[in-house]
């Protein structure tokens, strides 16, 4: 699918309104892998259930039921956004409440003396829930970082690997080194030990298209909330897996609703990890994000017929394309900073790195979160801190002031980068 024209960014940044009319639309934001701002068809949609639809949905009344069918449909729409089937996906408030939800329903398929293998580069999200499992008698083991890298090695994971492992679960981009890992490779070690694999893709998916099926995972997850989406997490469980996950809404439904509690049903998956559901209006402005992909898709690319999964994978080709210029003008920059340290590599290959930088500030007398402030007050938007992967931290030898981080998204230009660059020059003199 060959593209028309180069990633448009004046189109792109028009369809945000808070790079626009939004009341700090003057502030370079560099703080998208802790949440990026959303294109106006998500707050169209938002809008329009809160006047329409917002109602009890499941009922047989017009607007109820209108609602209802906006819901059933965001949901197909974002199981076709990462190649999965509907029943396969589950929406639910975030990342970490999917994936405690998950250790809670798998707890009965671990025996005691089971393995799992979490890595030292993830986000807690991805470790404490299994941690809790050890409790019921399953052994945590951890998959270590180099100390200067902050790399994983796929040789340790297979040393770490024994007839045991049930488990491995991995982020595929770490929201603070920023390297790439090989999942497609993982998963072929993984599977032919027999274990299971979990992939954190909370900071890969904004940068690009999920295909769960081509990176032969058992289990995906990513953040809506950080791919111009509402504040809501995605989760993907192969369908081979549901006979295992326990129920973890009311142990009881009506008899009406018990077909729904039964592994294979069609909606197992999203009532038994999900009790009590979630916001219903965020749910249906995952509709304004498919729109927003179609905009973008039908904006750069000929109007041939496809299908959403194939949108959104030209949409973010092209995208991610467009963000390697904004970070080769940032790293070329970094490259020459004695005051700064990149965790992390300072490869521009998309497939070795995402654009979520975390610097060690090594400035005599400024500390991260004292340089964000300064940050701040010439309209720039960063973060300073652990960005709960304190661990990774904690094994690259970073003290408690933490790191700094910038993050690009697919909105930012080059004005902003340079705005950000100059500002860090008078800063950090
Ligand atoms: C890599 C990574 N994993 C997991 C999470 C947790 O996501 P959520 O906030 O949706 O629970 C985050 C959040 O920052 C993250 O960056």
């Amino acid at each position: 699918m060959l593209a028309l024209k180069p990633w448009d960014i004046e189109f792109v940044r028009s369809q945000f309104p808070a790079l626009n009319k939004g009341k700090y639309s003057d502030t370079a934001f560099f703080e998208n892998a802790g949440g990026t701002y959303v294109p106006h068809q998500v707050i169209k949609k938002l809008d329009e259930y809160l006047v329409s639809t917002k109602v009890q949905p499941y009922g047989v009344y017009a607007s109820s039921h209108e609602g209802t069918q906006n819901i059933e449909l965001a949901t197909v729409k974002m199981a076709e956004m990462i190649n999965a089937d509907e029943d396969e996906v589950v929406i639910g408030h975030c990342t970490t409440m999917n994936l405690y939800m998950l250790a809670m329903s798998l707890r009965k398929m671990f025996k005691q003396g089971d393995e799992i293998i979490v890595s030292e580069q993830d986000h807690e999200s991805n470790i404490s829930p299994w941690l809790r499992l050890q409790e019921f008698g399953v052994t945590v083991k951890f998959w270590p970082i180099d100390p200067i890298t902050g790399r994983l090695s796929l040789d340790q994971l297979e040393c770490l690997l024994s007839a045991k492992t049930r488990l491995v679960c991995v982020t595929h981009s770490s929201n603070v080194v920023g390297d790439v890992n090989p999942i497609k490779k993982i998963a072929d070690v993984v599977h032919k030990n027999d274990s299971l694999l979990l992939v954190d893709g909370v900071s890969y998916a904004p940068h690009h298209a999920i295909d769960v099926k081509a990176l032969g995972v058992d289990i995906y997850v990513l953040s809506l909330y950080k791919l111009f989406g509402p504040h809501l997490g995605l989760m993907y469980v192969k369908r081979i897996l549901h006979d295992q996950l326990e129920n973890q809404y009311f142990s009881q439904l009506p008899a009406l609703y018990q077909q729904y509690q039964k592994p294979g049903s069609p909606n197992y998956l999203r009532i038994s990890l999900n009790p009590g559901l979630v916001n219903h209006e965020e749910v249906v402005s995952l509709l304004g994000l498919v729109e927003y992909f179609n905009a973008l898709y039908q904006h750069h690319f000929s109007a041939n017929k496809c299908c959403f999964f194939e949108k959104v994978k030209a949409v973010m080709a092209l995208s991610v394309r467009y963000e390697t210029t904004l970070s080769e003008c940032w790293l070329n920059w970094l490259a020459k900073q004695k005051n700064l340290t990149l965790i992390g590599n300072n490869d521009n290959d998309v497939n070795q790195r995402s654009p979520t930088f975390s610097l060690k500030i090594n400035h005599p007398s400024l500390l991260p979160k004292e340089v964000a402030k300064l940050l701040a007050d010439k309209n720039i938007a960063v973060q300073s801190g652990s960005f709960y992967a304190w661990r990774c931290l904690n094994a690259l030898k970073i003290g408690d002031d933490g790191l700094l981080r910038v993050s690009f998204a697919h909105f930012n230009n080059l004005d902003e980068v340079h705005r950000l660059c100059n500002a860090l020059d008078e800063i950090l003199i």
